[in-house]
C-alpha cells in the first residue's frame, strides 16, 4: 500500500478523493484540515501535529495553505501531489529548487480536459479561426477559467496560418493569445468548456464537462502513480500521462 496523507481532505474536492481512494492501493493514513471532523482517519488541523509519515503529500487545500504545506513536506522526505490553485511562479521556481523526490503540480485532474486540449492543439495547426465558451456555476470568482485561458494559450502556440481578422468590442469575448473567449456564469448549469474551429465550409466543436468532483478522482489516481516515477518537479496531468 503506497501512504497517503491528504490535506484538505474535507472540502469538495477532498471528500471526492476520500471516496475515490477507498478501494485502490492508497492508504490514506491521515488528513490535514483547517477545522476538526468526525473521520475514520487521524484529522490534524496544525503541521506540528502529523504524527504519521507517508509516501506521498496530496494537497487539495487552499491557495493560502498549498505552499507552506509542500514545503513541509519537502522537509518530511514526501513525493507531493498538488491539486490547490494558488502558487505563485517564485514559489513553483522555489519548490523546483527543493525537490528531491517528485513534485507534480496538477491545476486541472479532468482526463476529459486534458485531453481537449491536446485534441484542440492538434485541430490548430489546421483550423487557426478558432474561439472558445466556458460555462460555470456562478460561485466560481475568476473568469475565464484557468483551463481557458490555458487551452487559448496552448491554441496560440500550435497555429501555424494566423486567424481572419474579426471585430472587437464587449460581446466579442476577452481576448487571451488574440482568441475571444466567453465565459457564461449561470445557476443551474454545470462546469463545461467548447472550442469552436471554423473553416471552409465546415465546423469542428470540441466540448468537455464534468458533472460533480468525482471526475477528478481518475486523473487524482493517475497522478499518484505517476509521481512515484519522477523525481522532479513538473506540471499538468499530461506530463505524467
Ligand atoms: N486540480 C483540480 O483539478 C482542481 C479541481 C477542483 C478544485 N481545485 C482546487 O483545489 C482546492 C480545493 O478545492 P475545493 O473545491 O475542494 O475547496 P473547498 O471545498 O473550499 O475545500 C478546501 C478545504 O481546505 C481545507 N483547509 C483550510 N485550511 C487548511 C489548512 N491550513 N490545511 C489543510 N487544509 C485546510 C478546508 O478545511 P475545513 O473544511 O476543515 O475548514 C476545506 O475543507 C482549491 O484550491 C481549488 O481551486 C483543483
Amino acid at each position: 500500500m503506497t501512504k497517503i496523507i491528504l490535506a484538505g481532505g474535507f472540502g469538495k474536492l477532498g471528500l471526492a478523493i476520500q471516496e475515490g481512494l477507498a478501494a485502490t492501493n492508497y492508504e490514506i493514513v491521515g488528513i490535514l484540515s483547517g477545522h476538526n471532523h468526525e473521520s475514520q482517519y487521524p484529522v490534524w488541523t496544525t503541521r506540528d501535529q502529523i504524527t504519521e509519515t507517508a509516501d506521498i503529500f496530496l494537497d487539495v487545500s487552499t491557495p493560502a495553505t498549498v505552499f507552506e504545506n509542500a514545503q513541509w513536506a519537502i522537509k518530511h522526505d514526501m513525493a507531493i501531489v498538488i491539486g490547490a490553485t494558488g502558487l505563485t511562479e517564485a514559489q513553483v521556481t522555489q519548490l523546483r529548487d527543493q525537490s528531491e523526490h517528485g513534485i507534480l503540480i496538477v491545476p486541472n485532474f479532468s482526463l476529459s480536459a486534458v485531453l481537449l486540449m491536446q485534441f484542440a492543439q492538434q485541430a490548430a495547426k489546421y483550423f487557426p479561426d478558432v474561439e472558445i465558451v466556458e460555462t460555470h456555476n456562478p460561485k466560481k470568482i475568476d473568469a475565464p477559467s484557468g483551463t481557458a485561458v490555458q487551452t487559448a494559450k496552448l491554441i496560440a502556440n500550435e497555429r501555424i496560418n494566423s486567424a481572419q481578422k474579426t471585430s472587437y468590442g464587449e460581446a466579442r469575448g476577452q481576448r487571451v493569445s488574440d482568441i475571444p473567449v466567453h465565459a457564461l456564469r449561470l445557476p443551474g448549469y454545470i462546469a463545461q468548456q467548447s472550442v469552436y474551429f471554423g473553416g471552409i465550409d465546415e465546423q469542428l466543436t470540441l466540448t468537455q464537462s464534468t458533472t460533480s468532483r468525482l471526475a477528478f478522482v481518475p486523473g487524482v489516481l493517475r497522478s499518484l502513480a505517476g509521481v512515484e516515477k519522477i523525481n522532479d518537479l513538473k506540471i499538468g496531468l499530461d506530463s505524467v500521462l
